[in-house]
This record gives C-alpha cells, sequence and structure tokens, in this order.
C-alpha cells in the first residue's frame, strides 16, 4: 500500500508547487505589466487630448521609450517588461525566436477562434521565466495610428512613417491580435 501511496503523494505535491509558482509568476506580471500599460495609456491619452492624434503620435515617437526605461527602472530586481510585435513598429520591439514562436501560436489561435489565455507563463530555465500577456486592436482609436490607409490620420502616420520608415505595424481591424507584453522575470 505505501509502495503505492507515496510516489502519488509525491507527485501531488509536484504539481501542486508549480501551480503556487504560477500563480506567484502571474501575479508578478500582472503588476508590472499594470504599471507600464497604465503609464504608457495616461501619456497617449493626455497628448491625444491636448493636440489629436498627431500630437499623441509625436509624443511615441519622442516620449515612449523614454517611459518603458523610467518604469522598467522602477520595478524589483529581476522583472522587466517590453512590448513586441510580429508587425512591430519599434525594431526593438522585434521578438526574440521564442517570442515569435508563442506569438505565432497566439495568432493561429486567434484565427482558428480559439480563446486565447490571459496570460502565458513559460519557464525559460531554472528560475527564469517569460510571461506573455497579449495585445489586441481593442479600442476604435488604435486605428488612427495603426489601421488601413482609410481608418490612419493622415497628419499623425506621417509623423511615424518619417520615423519608422520600415514600419510593419498597420492593416489592423478592430479585434486583431497586436502584439504582447513579455515580463521577463529572473528569480
Ligand atoms: C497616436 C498614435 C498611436 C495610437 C493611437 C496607438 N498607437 Fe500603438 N504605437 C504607436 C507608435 C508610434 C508606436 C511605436 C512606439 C515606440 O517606439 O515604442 C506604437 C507601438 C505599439 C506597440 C508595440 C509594438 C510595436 O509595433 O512596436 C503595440 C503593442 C501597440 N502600439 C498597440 C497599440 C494599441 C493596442 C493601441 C490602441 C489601444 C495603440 N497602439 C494606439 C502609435 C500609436
Amino acid at each position: 500500500m505505501k509502495r503505492v501511496v507515496f510516489p502519488i503523494m509525491l507527485l501531488a505535491s509536484a504539481s501542486l508547487l508549480s501551480a503556487d509558482t504560477n500563480k506567484e509568476i502571474k501575479q508578478e506580471a500582472k503588476s508590472a505589466i499594470m504599471k507600464m500599460g497604465g503609464a504608457l495609456k495616461s501619456h497617449m491619452k493626455q497628448n491625444m487630448k491636448a493636440g489629436g492624434p498627431a500630437q499623441a503620435a509625436d509624443f511615441c515617437l519622442e516620449e515612449a521609450s523614454g517611459i518603458a526605461k523610467k518604469v522598467n527602472a522602477g520595478y524589483p530586481k529581476g522583472v522587466s517588461v517590453k512590448r513586441v510585435s510580429l508587425k512591430y513598429r519599434n525594431p526593438a520591439d522585434k521578438p526574440t525566436a521564442d517570442e515569435a514562436k508563442i506569438l505565432a501560436q497566439i495568432q493561429s489561435d486567434v484565427n482558428a477562434h480559439k480563446a486565447v489565455p490571459k496570460m502565458i507563463v513559460k519557464e525559460v530555465s531554472k528560475n527564469s521565466y517569460k510571461v506573455y500577456k497579449p495585445i489586441f486592436i481593442n479600442k476604435g482609436v488604435c486605428l488612427t495610428c495603426h489601421g488601413d490607409a482609410q481608418t490612419r490620420d493622415q497628419q499623425a502616420y506621417k509623423f511615424i512613417k518619417e520615423k519608422y520608415p520600415n514600419d510593419k505595424a498597420v492593416g489592423y481591424k478592430k479585434g486583431d491580435f497586436r502584439g504582447a507584453f513579455v515580463v521577463t522575470i529572473v528569480k
């Protein structure tokens, strides 16, 4: 009897531990993303209000990476957040090979109308994780700068194209999968 029960208990406690770790990592990632997303959003909103899409686009070009740097500097040690996309605008947001694989998987799930998890945790190596939070074109306003020639704001896109001549982040429609926040957590 004991010989049977013992391994089962071991198994149960091992999977329990990993569920705990999973939960803890997701929690850390969530709070990190909220800080980054919130900072980017509030600056974008202020600029949209003050000067419309053109000013907001101008802001994105000048300040977005500065804000990201500042927010990253405020995280606990071992935590960092970036955005990645298969159709990236900023070349700094080009995914690495492992990230591109996850993004492609999400895109194919979206295409197949499968439910996409809110967050995906990947163990990169021992005590090192990457957490993916998918980003969608969830608001009409995104199209101002990421839509097609009809939906884009001409003035705003002029600024954008000058700064990012190889921009891939256009042609989106509402509801499209856009990319992901990637939180790297090294314990
Ligand atoms: C006013 C123009 C503007 C609007 C509106 C806008 N974006 Fe962007 N977006 C940009 C610019 C410019 C960049 C590149 C920023 C940088 O250099 O970090 C960008 C970058 C991104 C990135 C990072 C990946 C990449 O391609 O470099 C994501 C993800 C993104 N936008 C999603 C969205 C979503 C979702 C919305 C709507 C909620 C939105 N954007 C609305 C201009 C805009």
